[in-house]
């Protein structure tokens, strides 16, 4: 008996070392994969000791512990995310565009230190989603987004997945003190090639891409399901820790000591003796950012010391002893070949420069918007002008000025043509006091393809599909009316014969399709396209109407009751719902088993 109590625990102490061991070795595997970009061994043989650990763990749930690497693998998708109260606020950054205030930030600096010494750390902006990570004896518990700085959303299943966010740190000192509880603040990002292989990825798709790293990698924290969060390469940069328990003298010190603990710390940072030094590596990073694998939007100067950090204080949010110095979005000069027409889902005709390519903050860019005829008017854009254009953190860059010197002597003032460019060729008209262009026209195959683009696109209804799969089952007759969606079912034979189509991308298709029935209430009202309501103002009338019904049938004065909701968004819902077209195709809809009411529990 008494021997096999002996070989019970010879066994379980051999596993409990094995967990052990396989876990010092994942992770060493996991930095050298990760933080290094160094591989130790092949995948294959990666995925074996990864399985033995999950296997032992299962055997073994005794010696499960939170900081195990298979603890990364996080769990079912949330229906939402909690609610998160901090305790001390995430606070933001005085910015500025200009070095003269800097010297001006430096100024109020040494006055308010009234003539003590000082010194400054310059270290790069990283242009991603704040993050907070919060420790408890040195587990990682609670990881959270910014949100209004002092509620932010619970998002740590997704957080835990980043491979280089460490789940428990090492006994660290800080002065003859154990560091245990703590928060870490740092930066979600993504790589620009990253970004950018997804982009191409959704264009190949015929689907929308994201505007810029940044959206995605806010986007992608939201995503419920942390299977998909770690399908996506988000790093994590971090720049700052805090406890109660630690007094430190300088913020340096906190970079280093963050850099002993784990975490990943940025490499350029610089402690400056003055202002001037940190003006300096200001205008080192204004170029050489341009090296970097990611986007960094400034640099951020901090006051060094912390005793004189809590000298200074905060005012308005934002500490006073640190300050953003911001670059100007990059620019490229290249040449209008054409100045073209595009027309909206609501009819808006937009005018694009048609440019010779140029290649500009990582992508070429062969067209740039011009707004609308009074921009166009302003700069007095021409075919045959040389301009500068602008990647004003989004996908779709702007033309911001013309170069006069190099104005090419014939070119003509550009008129806003009078027709619409489709087959139709209705007039277009400017309503009083707006600036855009408008085809009035409702059978206007442009419009009809964009307002069918948008009706499907993620933030809409969520359908699979793009530009392509619109503009080919609307040439081939499918497609008119936002509504024939949900009659495709039907014709689920004829889909399969079509061009780039089989049965397996149909029946996807028509799945999603089903899926997109059971959307929120405010998805579908910003599906239906009405001018002037978007995003933020569909989920506004959601939350003031229990169902599309009490919606149609809202006066003005109800309407413009709500605080978000002017007389000009107002008129276009009337208009919208007092349209018999419209009606039916609401009709249509609830026939069909869309969700127009609204979900409970709001
Ligand atoms: S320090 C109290 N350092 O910029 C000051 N912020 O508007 C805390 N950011 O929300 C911020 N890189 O997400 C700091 N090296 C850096 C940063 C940085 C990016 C972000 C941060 C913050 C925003 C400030």
């Amino acid at each position: 008996m008494s021997q096999s109590i002996g070989l019970f625990d010879g066994a379980k102490e051999k596993a409990k070392k094995r967990i052990e061991e396989l876990r010092e070795l994942i992770k060493k595997y996991d930095k050298a994969y990760y933080a290094d970009a160094d591989p130790l061994i092949s995948d294959r043989e990666y995925d074996r000791l990864f399985k033995e650990l999950q296997d032992l763990e299962k055997e073994y749930p005794e010696f499960l512990t939170p900081d195990s690497p298979t603890q990364r693998v996080g769990g079912e998708p949330l229906k939402e995310f909690e609610t998160v109260e901090r305790k001390n606020p995430m606070l933001s950054l005085a910015n500025t565009y200009s070095k003269g205030e800097i010297l001006d930030f430096d100024r109020r600096t040494r006055e308010n230190l009234g003539g003590e010494p000082y010194k400054y750390v310059a270290e790069l902006k990283y242009d991603g989603v704040s993050i907070s990570l919060e420790y408890e004896n040195g587990v990682l518990k609670v990881a959270s987004t910014r949100g209004d700085g002092y509620r932010g959303d619970n998002v740590t299943n997704n957080i835990k997945t980043i491979k280089t966010v460490p789940l428990a740190v090492e006994y660290v000192e800080y002065k003859g003190k154990p560091i245990k509880n703590f928060e870490v603040r740092g930066e979600c990002y993504m790589d620009v090639a990253d970004f950018e292989k997804i982009n191409r990825e959704r264009i190949a798709r015929g689907e929308k891409p994201y505007a810029n790293p940044r959206n995605l990698t806010a986007g992608t924290i939201k995503l419920l399901d942390p299977k998909q969060f770690a399908a996506r390469p988000i790093k994590i940069v971090c720049y700052f820790l805090l406890s109660e328990e630690i007094e430190f003298e300088s913020h340096y010190e906190n970079l280093l000591l963050l850099k002993k603990l784990g975490f990943p710390v940025g490499e350029n940072y610089r402690l400056c003796e003055n202002v001037e030094e940190a003006l300096a590596f200001i205008e080192e990073w204004e170029t050489k950012r341009r090296e970097l694998p990611y986007q960094i939007d400034g640099i951020v100067v901090k006051v060094d010391s912390v005793k004189q950090q809590k000298k200074l204080g905060e005012v308005a949010r934002s500490p006073r002893w640190a300050i953003a110095y911001k670059y100007e979005p990059e620019r490229a000069e290249t040449k209008v070949k054409k100045i073209i027409i595009q027309v909206g889902r609501t009819g808006a005709a937009t005018p694009v420069a048609v440019l010779e390519p140029v290649f500009l903050a990582g992508s070429t860019i062969s067209r740039a918007t011009l707004h609308n005829a009074d921009y166009i008017e302003k700069l007095d854009v021409r075919e045959g002008d040389v301009v500068k254009i602008e990647k004003a953190g989004e996908v779709i860059p702007k033309v911001v000025e013309v170069v006069l010197s190099k104005r090419p002597p014939n070119a003509k003032k550009f008129e806003f043509p009078k027709f619409c460019p489709c087959e139709l060729k209705s007039p277009l008209v400017r309503p009083e006091g707006e600036a855009n262009y408008y085809c009035e026209a409702p059978d206007c195959p442009w419009q009809i393809k964009r307002k069918l683009e948008h009706f499907i696109s993620r933030d809409a209804m969520d359908i699979v599909g793009g530009e392509k799969i619109v503009s080919q089952l609307t040439d081939k007759g499918f497609l008119k009316t936002i509504t024939d969606f949900y009659d495709l079912k039907e014709k689920r034979s004829e889909l399969i014969q079509l061009e780039r189509w089989g049965e397996k991308s149909v029946d996807v298709f028509l799945e999603s399709i089903e899926k997109s029935k059971k959307r929120p209430f405010a998805a579908a009202i910003y599906a239906l396209g009405i001018r002037f309501v978007g995003e933020g103002t569909a989920k506004i009338l959601a939350r003031e109407f229990k169902d599309i019904d009490e919606l149609s049938s809202a006066d003005k004065e109800r309407l413009t009751s709500i605080k978000e909701i002017g007389e000009k968004i107002a008129d276009s819902i009337i208009a919208y719902f007092g349209d018999a077209k419209n009606l039916e195709i609401i009709e249509r809809l609830k026939k069909a088993g869309v969700n127009l009411k609204r979900e409970e529990n709001i």
